[in-house]
């Protein structure tokens, strides 16, 4: 639900200071061997000199590491943070099959992973005394529930994420030279060069990174991103448009420099890549402090500054229930949305460059329209002018005689669940959007659905401005709020909870969105649904068929992308073009992000049980007193967040989550050189397969290895490089050059979005 956050998280600073383009011997120049300092007195002495004032917001990756690993474990607070989880765990929709998935989630996707027998393994390695530190004991956490690879299910503890973010200088990407072969990786700025035709020196690709062959270095890292596909974490380890086009809310320049989960990663003193060439170039890796340094001289005064262990009572305190804010939309939305590095100006640009609409400039694309939606609006105001876009976009573009629309999806993590849905039936006006979703059923939510249905039952049905009424009326928790399959009311929470068993474990029945229900603009963030209430006059045949409307992803589509991918392909029949790709001949897939259709922070989990206790008074004896009032996961994490809800796909009787659904794009593309500096020649790529004469798809074959014969060896100049006006040519390098400062900001306020 869009409902804000309690605030005991940590907040990353704002802004960043640039990591220099090409490693800067500078950087290590302060990195004075004094055995008499500590690693954070270092680390404070190289940010604030010898005063007060900053010096540099960059530190060596390597000094801070060993500052972070220089904080001493605290046994007991571990403890006591892994019994407070514990109980939240309950709360993931996937939690028993993550344990056993199907066969071929295990074989194509990721490996199983057992979450609560971890947890028991890291309390007795707790016991044990095996943690050499703090950070020891919160990577292992961090990386337990990582590996669950659910970009909703997230549990960044303060050691990992709240002091410390990590970066590497130089962004890569994997291109083929024509297409056709299979891609290998270059450094980013020598693709640049050559396509802006400003280097003297012919590229050379990366075949070894630290000594390890360069694909097997960064299949490997890639698993350090949010995504559970292989084959878009692969793509997430690199320079991307789309995600660029994000600024700071998206993947920066990649996992591989940083960005998305990067950050959270010590990608070890330096990092050399070799070149087929010959040549190597060495860089200096870079760690950003998120807090503070200011008189920290050691790793005891690091923790007892900036930890908060929890003191020996706080597992019963009262907290606060805060009172949830009443999200009406606000008026002021910039909605001019500047160009990013590499896209044309669009022909209509939606807020914040989380949708635009373009047309293809050139010959024999006269009749493609693009609607360009990196995100479905994850922690804004944007929600009345994102909608408009598509309302205004697509008439505009039948009016200029547009027949064929690419949806450019690339780097959508997701937002707004009912913007998802909008769109959808933006497009697709006489389809009813199926999208059923289940929550896994257990003892505490069952209990606050008993709360919030009894009390929402008290009032009418009507939207009222009451925060505490909106609030339990608006939520899946009162009955009321949703529907069954066949669109009739449920009619208890008894009736809604059932439970089901399903493949080994307890669900409730499945739901729908009652999209003509009053809270819909509540829980949207500010708008009705195309189709329902206000907007119901909405009717007729779609605008374009579905043979002339393409999906294109990087697999960076995830939540709310998955909600509105699925209803366009399984329920529209719209195919997909799935880019880019490990350096195979491998069908991939087009969505490799979490398909969860609803996420919710671990605050939120606790402010639902407190207003149920507070709601049904009788509860205060129940499990809900008992597990949901400790603090110590939010004071000791900067995020956290499980998935509730599980989509389940039309006609399926498996049972299985969409989440565990292997699915093959129709259709895999490389990326070019040329791609990843201008958009508009992977659309026309992505137009040539859809809508040409000779189809271009990479041959698909059954799973093996690659056939290192064909890889790209060498790129060959382009014939004209971008056709740009040499002083425009400066002007868009340099915005390609600023973009290499990105760097992943922390947002987790919105309901269906996995935070990158
Ligand atoms: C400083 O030098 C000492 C002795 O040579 C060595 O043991 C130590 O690891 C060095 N420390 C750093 C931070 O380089
Ligand atoms: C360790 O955490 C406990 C709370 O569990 C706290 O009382 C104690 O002060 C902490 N120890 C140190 C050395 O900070
Ligand atoms: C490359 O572009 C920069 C400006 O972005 C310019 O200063 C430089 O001279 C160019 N180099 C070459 C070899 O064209
Ligand atoms: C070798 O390739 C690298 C990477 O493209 C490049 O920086 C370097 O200048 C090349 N060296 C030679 C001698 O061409
Ligand atoms: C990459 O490989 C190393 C060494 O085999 C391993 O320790 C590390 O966990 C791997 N990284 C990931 C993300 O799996
Ligand atoms: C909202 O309604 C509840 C239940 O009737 C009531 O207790 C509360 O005082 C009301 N809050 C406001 C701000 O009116
Ligand atoms: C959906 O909401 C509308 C508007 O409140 C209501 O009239 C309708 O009965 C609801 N449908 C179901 C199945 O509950
Ligand atoms: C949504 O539709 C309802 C029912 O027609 C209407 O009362 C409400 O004003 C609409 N809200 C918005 C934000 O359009
Ligand atoms: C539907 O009704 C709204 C007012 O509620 C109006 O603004 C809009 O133009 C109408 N749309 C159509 C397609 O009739
Ligand atoms: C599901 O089955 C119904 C009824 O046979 C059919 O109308 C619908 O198109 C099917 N949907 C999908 C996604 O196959
Ligand atoms: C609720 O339970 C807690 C802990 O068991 C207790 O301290 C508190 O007094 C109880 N509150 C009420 C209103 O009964």
């Amino acid at each position: 639900m869009k409902l804000s956050t309690l605030a005991a998280l940590l907040g990353f600073t704002t802004l960043a200071v640039a990591s220099p383009l090409l490693p800067s011997r500078t950087l290590g120049a302060r990195q004075a061997n004094d055995t008499a300092t500590a690693p954070c007195a270092q680390v404070s002495q190289h940010i604030y000199g010898d005063g007060t004032t900053v010096v540099q917001l960059q530190v060596p990756a390597k000094m801070a590491w060993e500052c972070l690993n220089d904080v001493p474990f605290n046994a007991s607070s571990a403890k006591r943070l892994i019994k407070a989880l514990r109980p939240y765990m309950d709360w993931q929709s996937t939690l028993t099959v993550l344990k056993n998935p199907p066969a071929e989630y295990v074989d194509k996707v990721q490996p199983a992973v057992d979450i609560l027998g971890g947890l028991d393994q890291i309390d007795a390695r707790i016991d044990s005394g095996s943690f050499k530190n703090e950070y020891d004991f919160g990577w292992t956490l961090y990386m337990l529930i990582h590996s669950a690879h659910d970009g909703h299910f997230a549990f960044i503890p303060d050691s990992v994420g709240s002091i410390f973010t990590f970066g590497r200088p130089t962004p890569l990407v994997s291109v083929s030279a024509d297409g056709e072969q299979l891609p290998a990786v270059f450094v980013y700025a020598d693709v640049l060069g050559m396509q802006f035709q400003n280097i003297s020196y012919t590229p050379s690709p990366v075949i070894e990174i630290d000594g390890r062959d360069v694909t097997e270095f960064l299949e490997n890292w890639s698993q350090f991103g949010a995504l559970q596909d292989r084959d878009a974490l692969y793509n997430n380890v690199f320079y991307e448009l789309a995600q660029v086009s994000l600024g700071t809310s998206g993947a920066g320049t990649g996992t591989f420099t940083g960005g998305g989960r990067g950050r959270f990663v010590y990608p070890g003193d330096t990092t050399t890549l070799t070149f087929a060439n010959g040549s190597t170039h060495i860089m200096e890796n870079y760690a950003r402090p998120v807090i503070p340094f200011r008189s920290i001289n050691t790793g005891e005064d690091l923790a007892a500054r900036w930890f908060s262990w929890g003191t020996a009572g706080d597992d019963f305190v009262q907290s606060e229930t805060q009172e949830t804010k009443n999200t009406a939309p606000s008026a002021a939305v910039d909605i001019t949305g500047a160009a990013a590095p590499g896209f044309p100006t669009p022909v209509m640009a939606g807020p914040m460059n989380l949708i635009n609409g373009f047309y293809i400039n050139a010959a024999g694309y006269e009749d493609v329209a693009v609607l360009q939606v990196p995100n479905f609006v994850a922690s804004s105001s944007a929600e009345l002018d994102f909608q408009r876009l598509t309302r205004q976009f697509i008439p505009q573009a039948l009016a200029d005689g547009k027949t064929k629309l690419i949806i450019d999806l690339q780097a959508n993590g997701g937002g707004t669940v009912l913007q998802g849905y909008d769109m959808f039936k933006q497009l697709f006006p006489n389809i009813e959007p199926y999208g059923a979703n289940r929550f896994r059923a257990h003892e505490a939510m069952d209990l606050v659905g008993q709360s919030f249905s009894s009390f929402a039952s008290q009032f009418p049905r009507v939207r009222t401005y009451n925060s505490t009424i909106s609030f339990a009326q608006s939520s899946f928790f009162d009955y009321h709020q949703d529907m069954k399959l066949d669109e009739t009311p449920f009619t208890s929470w008894t009736d809604k909870i059932g439970p089901d068993q399903v493949n080994g474990d307890l669900y409730t029945k499945l739901t729908r969105w009652n999209l003509s229900d009053v809270y819909v603009p509540y829980v949207s963030g500010g708008i009705n649904v195309t189709g329902y209430a206000s907007l119901a006059n909405v009717t007729g045949a779609p605008k374009f068929p579905p043979e002339n409307i393409v999906i294109v992803t990087d697999g960076y589509c995830a939540s709310t992308c998955t909600i509105f991918s699925e209803l366009m392909k399984q329920q529209a029949g719209v195919k997909t073009i799935a880019m880019g790709g490990r350096s195979n001949k491998n069908p991939i897939q087009a969505i490799g992000g979490v398909k969860g259709v609803n996420n919710f922070q671990l605050g939120f989990v606790q402010q639902n049980a407190q207003y149920a206790v507070r709601f049904m008074p009788s509860l205060n004896s129940s499990i809900l007193r008992r597990d949901y009032y400790s603090n110590i996961v939010f004071s000791r994490s900067l995020a956290s967040g499980v998935n509730t809800r599980d989509g389940l796909r039309q006609n399926d009787t498996s049972g299985v989550a969409l989440q565990f659904i292997y699915e093959e794009a129709d259709c895999r593309l490389y990326y070019t050189p040329e791609m990843t500096v201008d958009i508009t020649s992977l659309w026309k790529a992505a137009a040539d397969v859809q809508w040409g004469t000779s189809s271009k798809c990479v041959a698909t074959s059954s799973y093996g290895k690659r056939d290192a014969n064909k890889v790209t060896t060498k790129l060959s100049l382009p014939a004209a490089g971008v056709r740009v006006a040499q002083a425009d040519a400066v002007k868009q390098m340099q915005a390609f050059e600023d973009s290499f400062k990105l760097e992943t900001e922390c947002k987790m306020a919105s309901d269906g979005f996995m935070e990158p």
